[in-house]
């Protein structure tokens, strides 16, 4: 019995080493999902309940509920035009003001912001200066009032980037728009996934430790026994002799050739990438998204890339397009707002970039777009579900010229093909007429 018991010894360990992992892990989660729990209990105007989402906003734990409920309709009734909380529209974004300002410069501010300016105030008078000398209209607001708005504007601190909103909808704050809903939940379970992770591992460490020691301690039972055979007590007595592990060539040559392996992988992989952009994605100044004006909307893309059918580029839209709808459609949007300081300003909104080939290779939209007729899809991708555009082709040369090669030229009802096309089937009609029999793999077609 003792025997059988004894031999399955590591089996035992193994089994309890698993087990233990398997719990180990559910309790991780359970801990990383805790947070996800008590979210559920954010209500719009972060009542007491809310403790775990709202430690981040460190006025609103301790703060008085219905205060926060009532400055969160004043704002809404009185601010929101002009400003928001995490983000700049007319006014400053408010986030930080008690840190700014005391609550004895804010309440003659929103009361009578001119005559606080007027009064030579320092920072008012920089502020000022800054927004453009535009006026912050003056509000018959109480003390109270506008206390209960900053205590409002406190609680919603650092919402709109934080991982606990979007997921659950509940905090609309003015400003969120400028973030893609995506972004911020990808963020939250990335941040998750790390403290899981951690979590996991420490829980590991201990129980490889405590198993150590549990072993060490059976061992030292069992060697007290006399009714052992020979294999039993070479288990017992089996040490472990790690400098042969080291010592051993197989072993440093495995290491060897696996590190050699991976600089070389990683190496290729990074000139491989070199220069390469596919996927990317910035975030842009303004939340305008091409799945609900190019897709919802059905809004032509040549009504706002108005070039891109006659020439080489294809025009990124000034913001007078823009207005052509929004000084009517959703002008009380912080987002749109933006739109009206860049107009105000005279300056134009600053778009990042997205697809930008290098200066030594020309490519020509009209040419593609016009001229062979290729859908704007075929190249970038589903733009019209997009609420952010990314790259969707790589850009490579050698997508360019793998698409010259298989593409058949667009040859019908242009008198200017007739006789290429006459000479290249009688040449060789088996073969499609494509870019490349063209010569749309000349070096010099894309190379200047
Ligand atoms: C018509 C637009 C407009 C409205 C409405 C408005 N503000 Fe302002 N606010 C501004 C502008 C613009 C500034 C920047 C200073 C300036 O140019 O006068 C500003 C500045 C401020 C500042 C100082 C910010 C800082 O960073 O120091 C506070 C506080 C403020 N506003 C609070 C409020 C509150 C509270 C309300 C609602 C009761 C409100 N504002 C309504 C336009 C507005
Ligand atoms: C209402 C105006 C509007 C319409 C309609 C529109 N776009 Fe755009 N497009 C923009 C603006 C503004 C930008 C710059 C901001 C951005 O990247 O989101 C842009 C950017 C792009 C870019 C990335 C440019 C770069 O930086 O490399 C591509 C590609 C693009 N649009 C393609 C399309 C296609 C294809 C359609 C039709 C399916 C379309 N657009 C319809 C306004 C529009
Ligand atoms: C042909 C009309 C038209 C043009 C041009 C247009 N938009 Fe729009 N835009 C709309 C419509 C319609 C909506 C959706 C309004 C709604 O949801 O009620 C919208 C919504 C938006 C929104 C979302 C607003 C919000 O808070 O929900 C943004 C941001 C936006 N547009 C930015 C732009 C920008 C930037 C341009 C110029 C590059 C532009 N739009 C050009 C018609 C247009
Ligand atoms: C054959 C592939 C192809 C097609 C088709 C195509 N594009 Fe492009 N597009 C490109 C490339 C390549 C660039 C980068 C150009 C550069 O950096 O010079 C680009 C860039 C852009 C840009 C950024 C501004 C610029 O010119 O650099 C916009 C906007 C754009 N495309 C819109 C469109 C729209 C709208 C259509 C459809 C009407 C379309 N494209 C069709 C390949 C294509
Ligand atoms: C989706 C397929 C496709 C891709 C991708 C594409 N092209 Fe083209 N390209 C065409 C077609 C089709 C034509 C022929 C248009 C015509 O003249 O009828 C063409 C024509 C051209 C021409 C003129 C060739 C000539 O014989 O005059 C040049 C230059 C060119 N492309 C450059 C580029 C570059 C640079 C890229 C990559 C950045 C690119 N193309 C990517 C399909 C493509
Ligand atoms: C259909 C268009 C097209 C043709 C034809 C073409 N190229 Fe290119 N080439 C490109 C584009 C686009 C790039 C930029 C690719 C990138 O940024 O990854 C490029 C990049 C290059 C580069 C790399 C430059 C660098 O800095 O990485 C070299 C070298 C080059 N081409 C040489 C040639 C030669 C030689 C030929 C003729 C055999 C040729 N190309 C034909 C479009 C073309």
């Amino acid at each position: 019995m003792n025997s059988i018991r004894l031999r399955s010894l590591p089996h035992l360990l193994l089994a309890l080493f698993l087990t233990l992992a398997a719990y180990g892990q559910s309790l991780a989660q359970t801990v990383g999902s805790a947070p996800a729990v008590s979210k559920e209990g954010v209500a719009p105007d972060a009542t007491a309940g809310a403790t775990a989402a709202t430690a981040t906003a460190p006025a609103a734990g301790g703060g008085d509920a219905a205060a926060i409920a009532a400055g969160d309709a004043l704002f809404k009734g009185n601010c929101a035009q002009c400003h928001a909380v995490n983000d700049v529209v007319v006014g400053p974004a408010l986030a930080g003001i008690t840190k700014r300002r005391p609550m004895s410069w804010i309440i003659p501010w929103v009361k009578n912001s001119s005559k606080v300016v007027a009064s030579g105030d320092e920072y008012a008078v920089k502020l000022f200066n800054q927004y453009g000398k535009q006026q912050m209209p003056s509000f018959q607001l109480s003390d109270q009032e506008i206390t209960s708005i900053v205590a409002w504007v406190t609680s919603q601190e650092g919402k709109a980037t934080g991982p606990n909103d979007n997921a659950n909808g509940t905090n609309i704050a003015p400003g969120d728009g400028s973030k893609t809903p995506g972004d911020d939940a990808a963020a939250g379970a990335g941040s998750y996934m790390n403290v899981l992770l951690i979590v996991l591992v420490v829980v590991l460490i201990v129980l490889v430790v405590t198993l150590v020691i549990i072993a060490n301690i059976m061992k030292d039972v069992l060697r007290g026994r006399k009714d052992l055979d020979g294999r039993d007590v070479e288990i017992i007595e089996q040490r472990f002799d790690y400098s042969k592990i080291y010592k051993s060539t197989a072993v440093r040559a495995i290491v060897g050739v696996v590190f050699v392996l991976a600089v070389l992988y990683e190496s290729v992989q990074g000139a491989m990438g070199v220069g390469l952009q596919q996927g990317y994605q910035p975030t842009q100044p303004i939340a305008f998204s091409h799945k609900l004006h190019a897709g919802e909307n059905q809004i032509n893309c040549a009504y706002c890339h108005t070039s891109v059918y006659k020439s080489k580029s294809a025009n990124i839209p000034s913001a007078n397009i823009c207005m052509n709808c929004h000084s009517q459609v959703k002008t009380e949007s912080p987002e749109i707002k933006k739109i009206y300081r860049a107009i105000e300003r005279k300056q134009p909104i600053q778009w990042v970039r997205i697809h930008n080939l290098p200066d030594l290779a020309y490519f020509n939209h009209s040419q593609h777009t016009q001229v062979g007729g290729i859908e704007c899809q075929t190249c970038h991708g589903p733009i019209q579900n997009m609420e952010v555009v990314y790259q969707y082709s790589p850009l490579t040369m050698g997508w360019c010229i793998n698409c010259h090669r298989e593409t058949p030229l667009n040859t019908k009802g242009n008198a200017y093909y007739d006789n290429l096309v006459k000479l290249h089937d009688t040449k060789n009609g088996a073969v499609p007429f494509t870019v490349s029999s063209n010569g749309g793999t000349e070096c010099s077609k894309c190379h200047y």
